[in-house]
Formats: C-alpha cells, structure tokens, sequence
C-alpha cells in the first residue's frame, strides 16, 4: 500500500493507527506539518490531499492509499517558495512560525474552494461560479486555523495580495 507524497510514492505503515500526521512526522521525516492541540483544533496540520485541505492528526494514513498528498515542503520545490511563502514575510504574517505550514497549505486549498464557488458561512452569492477573496471571506475560511502569535492581519494581507483577482 502505497501513498503519494510531494509528487514521490511512500510505503504506508503497517500499523492502521497511524495518523498521516505520524506518518509524515515520524515516519517520513517531512516536519513542515506541525503537531499542536493533535485533535481538529489549531490548523497546524494541515495538508493537501488531491488539492483538498485536510487536518492530518483527524486523518488515519491508511485512508489515502493511492491519494496525493502535498505538504508546505512540496509548495516549495528545489526551495523555490511559494508566492503565498514570499508574501508572508512581506507581510510580517508570521512570529514564531509554528502555525505557517498550517497557513499556507490551508490557504492554497482555500483559494481551490473560491475559485470551485465552494460557499462559505459569508458568501452572499450561493449560485455563484467562483467566489471574490474578499476579507471576510479569507477570515471565516481560515478561522480553523489558530496563530497564537496573533500575526492575523499579515496572514489576511498575505493571502489576499496573493489570490486577489486569480485565486490558483
Ligand atoms: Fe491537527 Fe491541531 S494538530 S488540528
Ligand atoms: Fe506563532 Fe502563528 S506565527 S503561532
């Protein structure tokens, strides 16, 4: 059984408890995604699976056999960053840092969702085909993930300078 990491195959474990968190963390040795609260309640992390953000410590490893699966470090190859990467620090949207993987990879899925017309608890417009990443809508879609640092109002700028207008 094997699952896709960062664009690589990777053996699942033999162990069905294993959270895909535990699996790249420990496993794998990828530690972009962060353990926080390790149950659904911080963001920190989170992942892409076939572009669909996901909290990896809620997720089993053995779930997503044949899936793909990105991580921050896989937003960022041969350490190219990301432009969501290089507006966070244009933005001062980070302090401590510990929450940014978490950050990135759920804005990346979140900019999937407006540009699929995915609505939110604040989008006016239900039948709409791509939702505008306007400032209420990036809060309420990133509220899940918590930065005890605060840095909120870099985050929100980073996000929208960069999905304004083209959400990718
Ligand atoms: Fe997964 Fe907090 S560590 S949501
Ligand atoms: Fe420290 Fe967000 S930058 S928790």
């Amino acid at each position: 059984m094997t699952v896709t990491i960062n664009g690589s195959p990777a053996a699942l474990p033999d162990d069905p408890r294993v959270s895909l968190l535990d699996l790249l963390r420990e496993h794998l040795h990828l530690f972009g995604a962060k353990k926080g609260c390790n149950q659904g309640a911080c963001g920190a992390c989170t992942v892409l699976v076939d572009g669909e953000r996901v909290l990896s410590c809620l997720a089993l490893a053995v779930q997503y056999e044949g899936r793909s699966i990105t991580t921050v470090e896989g937003l960022a190859p041969q350490g190219d960053m990301h432009p969501l990467q290089k507006a966070f620090i244009s933005h001062d949207g980070f302090q401590c840092g510990y929450c940014t993987p978490g950050q990135i990879c759920s804005a990346v899925g979140m900019a999937r969702e407006l540009r699929q017309g995915v609505p939110s608890h604040v989008t006016a417009d239900l039948r709409a085909q791509t939702i505008p990443p306007s400032h209420d809508e990036l809060r309420e879609r990133m509220s899940g993930n918590v930065c005890r640092c605060g840095a909120y109002n870099g985050i929100v700028a980073a996000i929208a300078e960069t999905f304004e207008g083209a959400p990718t």
